[in-house]
């Protein structure tokens, strides 16, 4: 199903389903952003917002960029804060929506639905301060392998929203080509078991 369609439907029950990525990704986010400093996030996807609250307690400005109306219009409901500025935008388009240079670009789950990484690194490079960050945390190409895909059920059936693959390597080599260190690098298992597939794989990227 086509990607903004889908997040204005499933909008209505993302926050109260059963959803192990979600939740996953969430304690890995706070995990590795509870090490370093920011005054400034643009986050990208932002949905509902399960991350824009707490990211709003670290940084002094925020700007929640995401393409479905509906899981903005969540994020609003739940998010008062005059420093938090949402906005409605197509991350595969030219990024128009902001002019200035964040300390923290933050992805949530949400470049599974891209295809072209290079469009976004390349963007995102040129709307990072000097020796900012990029946070990636995204379901874990290994779950990706077993056929994992972001899918949510209605009355008409399951609906599966349409995803790409990207390997670790995307991820590492993109970020080599636009100038960005790996700072860290970690891997969430479902209920902590090691002996499990992972289920989220977070990236610290730093511009060098
Ligand atoms: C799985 S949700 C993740 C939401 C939130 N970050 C979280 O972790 O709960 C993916 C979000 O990415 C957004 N998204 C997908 N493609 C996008 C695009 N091209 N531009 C902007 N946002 C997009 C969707 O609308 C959706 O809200």
């Amino acid at each position: 199903m086509d990607v903004k369609q889908a997040y204005n439907l499933w909008a209505q029950q993302y926050d109260t389903n059963v959803n192990k990525t979600r939740d996953l990704e969430a304690l890995a986010l706070r995990t590795v952003l509870a090490r370093i400093d920011f005054s400034s996030c643009l986050e990208i996807g932002c949905g509902t917002g399960k991350n824009t609250a707490w990211l709003i307690t670290k940084a002094r400005e925020l700007m929640a960029v995401d393409l479905s109306e509906e899981m903005l219009q969540k994020a609003k409901e739940k998010i008062a804060a005059d420093a938090v500025v949402f906005q409605q935008a197509d991350i595969t388009k030219a990024w128009q929506f902001t002019s200035k240079k964040w300390e923290l670009i933050s992805f949530s789950l949400v470049l599974e639905h891209i295809q072209d990484l290079e469009h976004i690194f390349s963007e995102a490079s040129r709307k990072i301060a000097a020796g900012g960050y990029i946070y990636i945390g995204e379901l874990h190409p290994f779950k990706q392998y077993t056929g994992s895909k972001a899918r949510f059920d209605t009355e008409e059936g399951q609906q599966v929203v349409s995803c790409f693959n990207h390997h670790v390597t995307d991820f590492t080599g993109a970020a080599k080509k636009w100038g960005f260190e790996i700072a860290d690098i970690s891997e969430y298992f479902d209920d902590n078991d090691r002996n499990t597939i992972p289920r989220i794989l977070s990236l610290l990227l730093k511009k060098s």
